[in-house]
């Protein structure tokens, strides 16, 4: 995508619905990027490519319009004190998600976690900084750290970061953590949410939960009870 050739919207045409194919063409005519080059992530719920974007790389998330995940989306969203007012309209819901992902990578960037800056969302999709170099950076379920305990500490720093800015991640375990070049990036905002909203609490619990289980599981010896509590008492 998009150049205007026939070739590359037969192949796109296919993939993706005519709605998305629009919401792609605006934001590659707007500059964003110039081509979608490959699919990093074929998920259930969204698709991921590296795109083209003049000589560098920009990743672009579609959420599908279409997804099993809806129902899920809309009971996250409404207690989220920013979407209060939202109508459980399948495509509105799907918007909001895009939207809040990249309102999320914002607040988490201006915490000072390491994540992929946000560059622009329209309808359902979002592009963002890539993240790896002439590979896409693999999650730290497929590749573990090298230093597993100077890894988990900056990872769980940026937990108690977003914590004392007052936010959550929602959906941290190994698979929504990449290994750049053996620093952590936490990506998949799309969960994150305020902790004063009334699930927060146990979000954060099971976050900080799956993150010590998969270090414990790479020999490093975390208090997560302690952790929790310096988090919670940050609020
Ligand atoms: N900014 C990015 N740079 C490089 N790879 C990314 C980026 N965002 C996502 N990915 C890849 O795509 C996969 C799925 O992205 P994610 O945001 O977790 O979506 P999902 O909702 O499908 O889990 C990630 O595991 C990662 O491999
Ligand atoms: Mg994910």
């Amino acid at each position: 995508m998009v150049r205007d050739s026939r070739e590359d919207w037969k192949t796109w045409q296919g993939v993706f619905d005519a709605f998305t194919l629009r919401a792609l063409f605006k934001l590659s005519s707007q500059g964003h990027f110039d081509e979608l080059m490959r699919t990093i992530s074929p998920g259930k719920e969204a698709m991921v490519f590296v795109a083209r974007k003049g000589a560098g790389m920009v990743a672009v998330k579609v959420y599908k319009l279409e997804t099993a995940k809806f129902s899920k989306m809309f009971p996250y969203l409404r207690v989220d004190p920013r979407y209060h007012a939202l109508k459980n309209n399948q495509r509105q819901v799907v918007f909001s998600w895009t939207e809040r992902e990249y309102r999320n990578l914002l607040i988490a960037r201006e915490a000072g976690l390491r994540v992929p800056t946000p560059i622009a969302h329209f309808a359902n999709v979002l592009v963002m900084e890539y993240i790896g170099g002439s590979e896409p950076a693999p999650m730290l379920r497929a590749a573990a750290p090298e230093d597993p305990a100077r890894f988990a500490k900056e990872c769980l720093d940026d937990v108690e970061r977003l914590a004392r800015a007052g936010f959550v991640h929602g959906d941290l375990s190994e698979h929504n953590v990449l290994n750049d070049g053996e620093r952590p990036v936490i990506i998949d905002f799309s969960h994150m949410a305020p902790l004063r909203a009334p699930n927060s609490r146990e979000l954060l619990e099971r976050d900080v939960l799956n993150m010590c289980a998969y270090f414990r599981k790479h020999g490093v010896d975390t208090d997560e009870k302690a952790m929790l509590a310096r988090m919670l008492a940050a609020k």
